[in-house]
């Protein structure tokens, strides 16, 4: 896996204590500022508008196309392929927020939808936009690339002709996206000995490990931060877009538990205001319960695993060292033991048992005050221990973000509703298809 050069690096794929504490503690500092969090709040609201700008022209490009066939003649239901929309989603905030550059997914993506012609916002036009929707195509190949490294030895790789071909494939790609970063870094610390007072505004990842003072600023060369960056993309877009689409699949399940979500969060907007706002999330209980009990059913990270660093006693059995465990949260999100009817999707088993003002403004799922009379580890959403995501509560923020906005504007169906859900396991549980149709509820 070394042949990749991302393992051994960064934090996600770093066993080398020394290095992992340091790049971790930096991330999380960056990540966990005030002005980070509102900045995140902040895009997600920008981006959504974008998206609903190209829902909006889409569906009114079907309906003049006076198409009888046309998904958007049937009641004002339009018809929507929602996975890729909400991966160029969720990518182009990261984007922004990991590297303070736009990466114009979903604009990339809007013209392929739509014929040119038609556009007529104007960052459309920006010469940037292949390059940048090209870098995240990048990182979802390089994600579903690396499996080729985990299971083929070097030998298969280097002379078997078709592993051969795909492995290089992923090596010219992952020179492109390490080339892309650099440039992106360089061009940072340019503006920085330029103009350092214009970056007090920036609150993204990449400004703050070239500004930050820490003590190991030594150790903190442009390769860390590019590993550090890239670790921001492969674990923070594909989780929380794949986890969006399982909450609506299960909510379009659930009509009852759709319903006491949109009254909820009609009840914390206040009249007229249409974007999100930190207190806003705060009040979102129900939607925190959604997210948690989706994740119980159809956790993103099924499995983890622990390596034991000494001889040790687990479950009745001495273990030698360097003994690797496979931890199985699906299996534990299931037992009878910790869950009452575990294959009933009910968000109000966490909703009801809370005193949710003991959490307020908190967005801490794991923390033991929020289930009452719960085993901590009987819900693992984001692991646990020091390697717990230290993503966890930036993930929190966007997803409830993008829920209040959605499903404050939109009313949503799934196309086909006998269809199972369409999965992937490899290192997280992905979406395959989510086909939904949606209609405004207000104006
Ligand atoms: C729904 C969203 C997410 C889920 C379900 C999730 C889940 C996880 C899980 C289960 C782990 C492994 C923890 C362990 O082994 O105990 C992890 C690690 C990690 N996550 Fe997340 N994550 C999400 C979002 C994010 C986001 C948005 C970011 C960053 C922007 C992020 C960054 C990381 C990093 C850097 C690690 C490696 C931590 C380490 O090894 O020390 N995650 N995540």
């Amino acid at each position: 896996m070394d042949e990749l050069g991302i393992f051994g690096r960064g934090i996600f794929f770093n066993s080398n204590y020394d290095t992992w504490k340091i790049n971790r503690y930096l991330f999380s500092q960056a990540i966990s500022t005030l002005g980070f969090n509102n900045e995140a709040i902040k895009r997600t609201n920008e981006s959504f508008e974008e998206l609903v700008g190209y829902w909006n022209s889409l569906s009114n490009s079907k309906l003049s196309s006076n198409d009888s066939n046309s998904n958007s003649s049937n009641n004002n239901w339009f018809e929507i392929d929602f996975l890729p929309w909400i991966k160029k989603f969720t990518s182009d905030i990261i984007s922004v927020l990991a590297t303070g550059e736009h990466a114009y997914s979903m604009a990339s993506y809007y013209n392929k939808c739509n014929s040119i012609d038609s556009i007529e916002n104007s960052c459309h036009d920006d010469p940037t936009l292949n390059y940048s929707d090209k870098f995240i195509q990048g990182i979802i190949t390089l994600i579903k690339g690396m499996i080729i490294f985990q299971i083929f030895n070097p030998f298969l790789r280097h002379h078997l002709p078709l592993i051969k071909d795909k492995a290089n494939n992923v090596l010219e790609n992952r020179n492109f996206i390490f080339k892309t970063l650099d440039d992106i870094i360089k061009k940072r610390k340019l503006e920085i000995a330029n103009n350092p007072q214009k970056l007090k505004s920036k609150h993204d990842l990449l400004t703050y490990l070239l500004t930050t003072n820490h003590e190991d600023k030594m150790s903190i060369n442009d390769e860390v931060i590019r590993s550090i960056l890239l670790d921001a993309f492969l674990a923070g877009f594909d989780t929380t877009s794949n986890l969006l689409c399982y909450i609506i699949y299960y909510i379009c399940h659930n009509p009852h538990v759709k319903q006491k979500m949109f009254d909820e969060i009609d009840s914390v907007f206040p009249t007229d205001i249409s974007y999100v706002t930190a207190d806003i999330l705060a009040k979102l209980k129900y939607c925190e319960a959604i997210i948690k009990e989706t994740s119980r059913m159809m956790p993103v990270t099924a499995v983890s695993k622990r390596v034991a660093a000494t001889k040790c006693e687990v479950a009745g059995y001495i273990w030698p060292a360097k003994t690797v465990f496979h931890l199985n949260y699906a299996s534990i999100h299931m037992n009878e033991k910790h869950w009452e009817n575990p294959n009933v999707y009910d968000p109000d088993r966490y909703y009801l048992k809370n005193d949710f003002n003991e959490v307020e403004n908190d967005f801490d799922v794991e923390s033991k005050k929020s289930i009452h009379n719960m085993d901590k580890y009987s819900l693992v959403i984001f692991g646990g221990g020091i390697r717990i995501c230290p993503g966890k509560k930036f993930a929190m923020i966007s997803m409830l973000s993008f829920m209040a906005l959605m499903f404050r504007k939109y009313d949503i169906e799934l196309v086909d509703m006998q269809a199972p859900l369409n999965t992937y396991t490899t290192f997280i549980t992905m979406c395959l298809e989510l086909k939904i149709k949606i209609k405004p509820r207000k104006s």
